[in-house]
């Protein structure tokens, strides 16, 4: 259920689930692909990478296909204008109805496919968003299926994507440090802040020979390498070497620990973490023949990093380069050290090679280091002396040479890059290159997600939360917090892996997920809590009177009384996690969304509580009361357990 994939580049490829949306805005538009008929555009921003802010249309086509003949409704929450047509007829009209739905007319949806467009404008002031959700008839108003809805790929959708590649190539590879452009420096794409590590003591961290390797050829080491062969020529290893001995000359105080002795108990530990973690869902885990271009080879560890550092960087991947890709997992000290010992006993013997310490090579190093534009990227307290042509200044037909060719002259950077990618940087070059400038919420989180791989773990392994409902499950403010890794307990204590920290782009990404479902980056205010409904939700949960829930859910301190059913999520927890549309959807038919839930379905068909006598049985009304109550979070008292 994807409607991008990662291509076997690793970056995103159209699949067929999702909706074809065009995007116009002062005479230029974009055609892009979006999960459903959602959108949120906060007032004064973009709508999409390549057209300009302000007012916009977005007109969605694609197909909605269904396994049976039968009538629907469909409903829409919008600000803005919305026009949807079903197999050519309008079946909805909408216009800012922000907090009540406008239901349109019943249509007849034909066994297997039906076309849809749907045309979005946006309103004359304030945020732009609509969510539309479908009710078949004798049932209640859920989000379209995402396997439901389909596109064909078109000449438009093909070309905005090698252009939206050409404008991730141009971030991803910083080729902003040397082609300076201005105005780049706030509300733009957030990956204009991509740094690389730190050279301050990286002598101390790794090891010279490898270094020296890494420099003649970062993408021989790791395919998906983003530094650029700097050197090229026949001169090329003297330099990566003096460049190698010059790093290694930077060291720290810190004193190297003492060799251990690794212990066959140690190793075992860590190869369980390993896979426990799953890390072999970014990585190829030792002793396994794969040469998935996805995952990242760890053969080298032994040769990389200095003695004791793999420990160190496994604690904390970001602490010489707060923008690594490698996910921090809040490891014990003893866990890192497990885990290192394991990769380490499984890695490739290094060559015992001396770090040369001859002061003229080490001169010619530091030289080399200011002119060749390595401080571009990475920080280090010397003079950069480096400085080429600002983005301007590489004109439309320069496009094919420098950086960008195959085999670059001069002083211009290798990256190694394929036909496609040479396709798309030209494209990107003869756009208007403003789309630098455009940070795109919903676009952001789409990217990120393919390149952070996200769903090698989600969606990959049983039990993992599902990825494509997050962006209408979870609130953004606590997503994001989440996905930093700022809080200190598990949400699934059951679940042996743990989400792994992605610490900078968290904030985007938790905002981006929950516009790509229609929703605001920024959860309203409610209105206070009612404590007399607050007082029945107590009542309801419990198993004297109420549905017993807490068999299954634990209330703060309280622990689910079955756990052995099976477990669900604390409540203390859910007001704060959850956004108020999911949680009432998910209470009145938790089967509709996930079938495999082992989470009863307690309302009717026509949204009665089994409870009769409380709140007239009303399944609204009944959740309102359970959600009141949760409202109270780390305050909730406990529910009565005896009569
Ligand atoms: C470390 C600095 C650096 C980075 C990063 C860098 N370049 Fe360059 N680029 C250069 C240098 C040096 C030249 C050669 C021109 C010169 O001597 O100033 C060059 C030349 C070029 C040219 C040809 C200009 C001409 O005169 O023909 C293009 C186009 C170009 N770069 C595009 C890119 C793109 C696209 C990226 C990112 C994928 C990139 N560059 C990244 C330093 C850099
Ligand atoms: C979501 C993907 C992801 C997961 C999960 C992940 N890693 Fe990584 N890891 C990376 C990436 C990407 C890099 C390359 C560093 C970068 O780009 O900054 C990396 C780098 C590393 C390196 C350094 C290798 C080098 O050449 O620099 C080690 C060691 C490592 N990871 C171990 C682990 C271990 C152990 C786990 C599990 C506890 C793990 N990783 C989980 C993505 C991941
Ligand atoms: C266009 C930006 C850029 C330029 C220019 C650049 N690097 Fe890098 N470098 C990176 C990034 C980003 C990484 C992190 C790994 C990756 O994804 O490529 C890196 C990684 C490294 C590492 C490995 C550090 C580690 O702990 O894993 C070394 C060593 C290094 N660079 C040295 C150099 C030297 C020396 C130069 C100049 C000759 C240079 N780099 C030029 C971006 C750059
Ligand atoms: C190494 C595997 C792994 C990777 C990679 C991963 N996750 Fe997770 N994620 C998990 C696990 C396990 C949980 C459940 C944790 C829990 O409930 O305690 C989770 C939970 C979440 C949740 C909470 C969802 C819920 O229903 O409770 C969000 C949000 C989330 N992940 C976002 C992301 C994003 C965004 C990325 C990519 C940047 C990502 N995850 C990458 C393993 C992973
Ligand atoms: C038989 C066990 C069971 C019972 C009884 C049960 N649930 Fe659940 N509940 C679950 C499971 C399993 C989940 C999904 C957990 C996950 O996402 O991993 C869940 C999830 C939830 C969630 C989403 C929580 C979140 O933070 O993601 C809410 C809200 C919820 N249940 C409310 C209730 C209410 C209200 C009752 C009683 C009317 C109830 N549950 C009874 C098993 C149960």
């Amino acid at each position: 259920m994807v409607f991008l994939t990662i291509g076997n580049q690793g970056w995103a490829e159209p699949s067929n689930n999702g909706l074809a949306v065009t995007f116009s805005s002062s005479g230029k538009s974009d055609t892009r692909i979006l999960p459903n008929l959602w959108l949120f555009v906060p007032a004064g921003k973009a709508s999409s990478p390549f057209v300009p802010a302000g007012e916009f249309t977005a007109h969605y086509q694609g197909h909605i296909i269904v396994d049976l003949r039968g009538d629907y409704t469909f409903q829409a929450e919008l600000q803005g204008v919305l026009s949807l047509d079903i197999n050519g007829a309008t079946v909805l009209e909408a216009t800012n109805s922000p907090t009540q739905p406008v239901i349109g007319k019943m249509v007849r949806l034909n066994k297997g496919t039906n076309s849809i467009s749907a045309k979005f404008k946006s309103p004359d002031n304030g945020d732009a968003f609509f969510r539309v959700e479908w009710t078949p008839k004798g049932d209640q108003n859920t989000p379209i299926p995402l396997t439901s809805l389909t596109y064909e790929i078109t000449p438009e959708i093909s070309s905005g994507q090698r252009l939206l590649r050409g404008r991730e190539l141009m971030v991803e590879n910083r080729c902003l440090k040397c082609h300076t452009s201005a105005g780049t420096e706030s509300g733009g794409m957030v990956e204009l802040a991509y740094d690389a590590p730190s050279f301050d003591g990286i002598g101390s961290r790794r090891n010279f020979a490898w270094m020296r390797d890494w420099i003649i050829a970062p993408k021989k080491m790791r395919a998906s390498a983003r530094m650029p062969q700097v050197f090229h020529g026949a001169e090329a290893p003297e330099q990566a070497k003096a460049v190698a001995a010059y790093l290694s000359s930077l060291t720290t105080a810190s004193v190297a620990p003492p060799e251990k002795v690794l212990s066959a108990e140690q190793i075992e530990t860590g190869k369980t973490l390993f896979s426990n973690l799953h890390c072999d869902a970014c990585h190829i885990t030792p002793g396994v023949k794969e040469t998935d271009p996805l995952r990242n080879p760890l053969p080298h560890v032994a040769s990389k990093f200095a003695n004791g550092q793999l420990a160190n960087f496994l604690l904390q991947p970001d602490a010489n380069y707060a923008w690594s890709r490698m996910p921090k997992y809040h490891l014990k000290p003893e866990e890192a050290s497990q885990i290192a010992d394991y990769l380490l006993s499984a890695a490739t013997k290094p060559d015992a090679l001396p770090t040369p310490t001859e002061a003229a090579l080490i001169t010619q190093g530091q030289k080399l280091v200011q002119t060749t534009g390595c401080l571009n990227c990475h920080s280090l307290k010397l003079e950069n002396q480096f400085s080429t042509k600002t983005l301007v200044n590489l004109t439309n037909d320069q496009w094919k040479s420098g950086c960008v060719a195959a085999t670059p002259e001069s002083k211009a950077m290798n990256y190694n890059f394929s036909e496609s990618d040479q396709l798309a940087l030209k494209a990107f070059a003869e756009s208007d290159r403003g789309s630098l400038q455009r940070h795109v919420g919903w676009e952001f989180s789409q990217r990120q997600q393919v390149t952070l791989k996200c769903v090698q773990c989600h969606g990959k392994f049983e039990g993992f939360p599902a990825f494509e409902i997050i962006g209408g499950k979870i609130k953004p403010e606590w997503s994001a917090t989440f996905i930093a890794g700022d809080l200190s307990t598990k949400i699934r204590p059951w679940i042996e892996s743990r989400m792994p920290a992605f610490k900078k782009p968290a904030e985007a990404l938790a905002q981006g997920l929950a516009m790509q479902h229609g929703l605001p980056p920024k959860t309203p205010e409610e209105p206070a809590i009612d404590p007399e409904l607050a007082k029945i939700g107590q009542q309801m949960v419990s198993t004297v009177g109420g549905f017993s829930c807490i068999s299954c859910h634990a209330v703060n301190e309280l622990g689910a009384t079955q756990v052995f059913e099976s477990a669900g999520i604390n409540f203390a927890y859910t007001a704060a996690r959850i956004q108020k549309s999911f949680f009432h959807r998910w209470v009145r038919n938790p089967l509709s969304i996930d079938p495999s839930t082992k989470m009863p379905v307690y309302f009717s068909t026509d949204d009665k509580s089994p409870l009769a006598d409380v709140l007239d049985g009303d399944g609204p009304k009944t959740r309102e009361a359970f959600w009141n109550y949760f409202r109270l979070g780390k305050k909730m008292p406990p529910p009565p357990l005896q009569p």
